[in-house]
């Protein structure tokens, strides 16, 4: 079969991991007989220099005519004083709207031969954790009205507006309700309902939906402050939640840290059809940029899942995963995720090293 991939490497580490990605899927193309042709397109601060905008309509369109697409990272400090509308993530949350991507999946996942990476001790982590954040991605406060000014008395201000509709909410919760539906058949709704209309309303919808629609699973809420706590205190409690964008946001990165590193974590973003986004959740990491010491993994985990979940290559998917797992069993590992006795790799010698093992 032939797929055509939009590369959409960004910034800062995005395109070394994009790199890496590609190594892998050349690799699993070859075994499984399978051409990928890739198409690279500016987004984020490398397109503002480019073409004065961090998104195109012709990165857009060609988004749009791919059968997926493939992401590195935006942004950078060269770009990072640049008004809101302007900046590099805007491309980002251009992209993630305009290919209508509501739903954002991060598996936060414990890899065995990780639990050292860990800063939970290793009681906390020793049965595994793995948790899927089902997070709401094109609504919410990073899509609501905002604005900024100066009053009568000189006095500066700015807002933004959570704002949820019911058909948003549904729709999401449909998407965790089928993933929990697969798994343990519990999902925990995350919300701010003691304080927010727009939790009140999340929390309504997500029982009353998922009541009509999926009977035997139980839904459970927990506030969003709570949640941050549990997911320090005991994060093997969790399978699926689901949640908002900006609660999302935020959970994830921590239980991306909870689980070891968060170069180890990637994301699927789809839509109504089978054309996604496929990202790590970590951000460009400028410090690191150009220096080969990134870790790829996230990404190519990324692209695996793209195979699983765009292109429903299954068995590809578990060629990717359990090779990372071989690499990982043989002790190499990026400086993330170093620990004693490690072989130290570099990004581009870890995607090799993967690669190998497909
Ligand atoms: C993420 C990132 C983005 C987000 C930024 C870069 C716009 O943090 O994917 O988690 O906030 O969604
Ligand atoms: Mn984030």
């Amino acid at each position: 079969m032939n797929y055509n991939i939009a590369v959409l490497d960004g910034d800062g580490i995005g395109p070394e991991i994009c790199a890496g990605a590609i190594k892998v899927l050349n690799k699993v193309g070859e075994k499984f007989g399978h051409n990928f042709a890739f198409e690279h397109l500016d987004i984020g601060g490398c397109s503002i220099d480019k073409h004065g905008t961090p998104l195109t309509d012709y990165t857009v369109q060609r988004c749009l005519a791919s059968d997926s697409v493939l992401l590195g990272a935006v942004g950078g400090y060269k770009w990072d004083n640049m008004p809101g509308d302007t900046r590099p993530e805007k491309g980002l949350l251009k992209i993630r709207k305009a290919m209508g991507l509501y739903s954002n999946i991060r598996p936060a996942k414990l890899w065995k031969s990780l639990a050292n990476a860990s800063p939970l001790k290793y009681d906390l982590v020793k049965n595994g954790i793995e948790i899927i954040i089902v997070r709401e991605l094109i609504g919410g406060i990073y899509f609501g009205e905002r604005d900024k000014g100066v009053d009568e008395n000189g006095v500066e201000y700015a807002w933004d507006t959570e704002k949820y509709s019911v058909p948003e909410i549904e729709r999401i919760t449909k998407i965790a309700c089928e993933m929990a539906q697969k798994r343990s058949k519990r999902l925990v709704s995350v919300d701010k309902a003691n304080v927010l209309e727009s939790s009140r309303l999340w929390r309504k919808t997500v029982h009353e939906y998922a009541a009509k629609n999926f009977p035997e699973i139980e839904v459970v809420d927990v506030l969003v402050d709570n949640m941050a706590m549990q997911i320090v205190k005991n994060p093997a409690q969790f399978d699926v939640v689901v949640t908002s964008n900006i609660f999302g946001d935020i959970l994830s990165d921590e239980a991306a840290q909870v689980t070891g590193s968060i170069g180890m974590l990637a994301s699927s973003s789809l839509g109504d059809s089978k054309c996604g986004l496929y990202e790590p959740i970590h951000g460009s990491a400028p410090d690191i940029a150009g220096k080969n010491i990134a870790n790829p993994i996230a990404t190519i985990l990324a692209a695996a899942m793209m195979l699983r979940d765009s292109f429903d290559l299954n068995e590809e998917y578990n060629a990717i995963e359990s090779a990372i797992q071989k690499v990982l069993d043989k002790n190499y590992r990026t400086g993330d995720i170093a620990e004693d006795g490690a072989i130290i790799v570099g990004c581009n010698e870890m995607a090799e090293l993967i690669a190998a093992e497909i």
